[in-house]
């Protein structure tokens, strides 16, 4: 397996509007992630992706771009951007760049023009088609974030395609002037010196011809099978690495809905030339009543199940990327921790262990570091998040769900849990901005703050920095082979992980109860790396507290 700089890097994940505000307007901007750049030092992460920064109207927080080579005001400037990126270097922080081009904002001039008739040159720039007899969309694909994923316009009569929200139009991949567009934009982006891209949605780039439709589920037609992995996505990225991923070193990786392990081995393989990693989404991909809306945890053992055939799936042809949380998805130690007071803690802990002693490159979102949970809503009207506010109004306003029973689904998998103001300290709005947030800051800020965990060494932040700071220091962390044992446990994460000599063996407990364990006796009385808990581990058989964790290492 070849041995690289990327699969040894630790990246963290920031959303800018979240993470920290330097004028107190209540939004978090570029001169704000600058200040806090000593933290994530200190931290020792390698690499930030920055989720976007680009110039957007904010339909859907920055994945909506007016212009790819400009700053949203309410971020900074590119000089702002510039000396965010001087800095980061300076600190040897790599930056990688949020890049969405399966589709752009309505606002953008590229979409401005293609609007304005049939033959205006920018017309074949996005998917336009007719309707089927006059008021029917061309099919019955539904968007992402509800109605149907084909908007009518007026002006020429004519519908264009939108997976996303109705202001995020999709791209003509079929056309190869966007396609050259792209590649230049990316050019000018790498020539600035930026470390690599995390590609949005770039799995839905290439659609079936036919568009045909999709199976009913829910309230639409499914358009997955016609848009995931379509038939031209390898080739392009084939095409895009050529052009421009090829000439500079850089960390790429593909967020791929519906992707397998057969499939990463294309998009990701050692010896295809298309991307670094891929974002896989089996392990927090969830289905319903209400679709992707439910509280229910997923079973330990089938959580189990599907990291371990990522685990062995791509092991040596591909690589993992590692993660628990996003801009997208509930905060980690809310949904496969416990957030109650007396596990907040020892469940973080665990999870990070859990993870990051897996074979992959690891993305910690910001505030898991601090173990930050998610929000205690009170009413719809707290929600910001479009696909929140769509799915409350579709599902319940409109929809077949009573408040009482969609309520606990929504808030268990809303955005906004994800998007609250990173927790800096316990002064006024978490030290996050002096004026108002956009978006309300978690109350338990005063107990679970960057400021007190910094300076307490028992903290879950400390515990990331040491968890960080072994795989430096463990090349069988990054490399070394996995294996799971007792696949049926209903409480216990329990693998191997072995390079040449030396073997790890990581426990988990996903228990909030006791559990009695024995430790396999080759690894009696063996070196403890990292763990949450006191205790000796000469004796074979012990009793693990609620989320207990540990990694033993041998070597003989
Ligand atoms: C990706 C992003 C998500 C965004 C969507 C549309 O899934 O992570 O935040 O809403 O694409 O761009
Ligand atoms: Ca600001």
């Amino acid at each position: 397996m070849n041995r690289t700089w990327w699969k040894e890097a630790v990246v963290y994940q920031i959303y800018p509007r979240s993470f920290m505000d330097s004028n107190g307007d209540g939004i978090g901007d570029l001169k704000g992630i600058t200040s806090r750049l000593d933290y994530l030092r200190d931290l020792g992460i390698d690499v930030i992706w920055l989720s976007p920064v680009y110039q957007s109207p904010n339909d859907d927080n920055g994945y909506d771009i007016s212009d790819y080579q400009a700053i949203m005001a309410e971020f900074g400037t590119m000089e702002d951007f510039d000396e965010l990126l001087a800095q980061a270097h300076a600190r040897g922080i790599r930056i990688v760049m949020d890049l969405v081009v399966n589709h752009t904002s309505d606002e953008h001039r590229w979409f401005v023009e293609s609007k304005k008739s049939r033959e205006n040159p920018y017309r074949d720039y996005y998917i336009w088609q007719e309707g089927k007899d006059g008021e029917t969309p061309p099919n019955n694909w539904g968007s992402c974030f509800g109605g149907s994923a084909w908007q009518y316009d007026e002006a020429t009569s004519m519908y264009y395609l939108h997976l996303f929200s109705k202001k995020q139009p999709d791209l003509n991949w079929e056309n190869q002037k966007v396609r050259q567009e792209v590649y230049d934009m990316m050019t000018w982006w790498c020539d600035k010196g930026i470390d690599g891209f995390r590609m949005d949605v770039i799995s839905l780039i290439s659609k079936t011809p036919e568009m045909p439709d999709g199976e009913i589920r829910g309230l639409y037609g499914d358009f997955g099978p016609h848009c995931f992995h379509g038939p031209r996505v390898h080739e392009f990225l084939q095409e895009m690495n050529d052009k421009v991923l090829s000439k500079y070193d850089l960390m790429t990786v593909g967020e791929t809905p519906g992707v397998t392990p057969e499939l990463a081995c294309q998009y990701a393989g050692e010896t295809t030339q298309e991307l670094n990693m891929v974002f896989q989404f089996d392990h927090v991909d969830s289905a319903g009543k209400y679709g992707k809306w439910t509280d229910e945890k997923t079973p330990l053992t089938s959580l189990k199940e599907t990291l371990s055939r990522w685990q062995t799936g791509l092991y040596e042809k591909a690589w993992n990327s590692l993660f628990w949380d996003n801009h997208d998805q509930p905060r980690a130690v809310s949904r496969f921790g416990d957030d109650r007071p007396q596990f907040r803690e020892m469940s973080a802990k665990m999870l990070a262990t859990c993870l990051h002693m897996l074979q992959g490159t690891p993305y910690i979102y910001q505030g898991e570091e601090l173990g930050m949970t998610n929000y205690p809503f009170h009413s719809p009207d707290d929600f910001q998040d479009i696909e929140s506010i769509n799915a409350y109004r579709e599902w319940c306003t409109e929809g077949p769900a009573s408040h009482e029973e969609f309520w606990p689904c929504i808030t268990a998998k809303s955005r906004d849990n994800a998007r609250t103001p990173v927790q800096w300290d316990n002064s006024p709005q978490a030290g996050f901005t002096t004026g108002t947030p956009w978006l309300p800051v978690n109350p338990n800020y005063t107990e679970i703050n960057a400021k007190a965990e910094t300076a307490d060494p028992d903290s879950v932040f400390h515990y990331y920095k040491k968890l960080i700071a072994l795989r430096k220091q463990n090349p069988i962390i990054v490399y070394g082979k996995y294996q799971l044992l007792l696949p049926d446990s209903e409480t216990l994460f329990v693998y191997t992980r072995t390079l040449e000599s030396e073997k790890l063996l990581v426990v988990c407990s996903f228990s909030c109860q006791e559990t009695a364990f024995t430790i396999p006796e080759e690894f009696l009385g063996a070196s403890c790396l990292i763990s949450n808990a006191e205790r000796s581990y000469d004796r074979p058989d012990i009793t693990l507290r609620p989320y207990e964790a540990f990694v033993l290492h041998r070597n003989s």
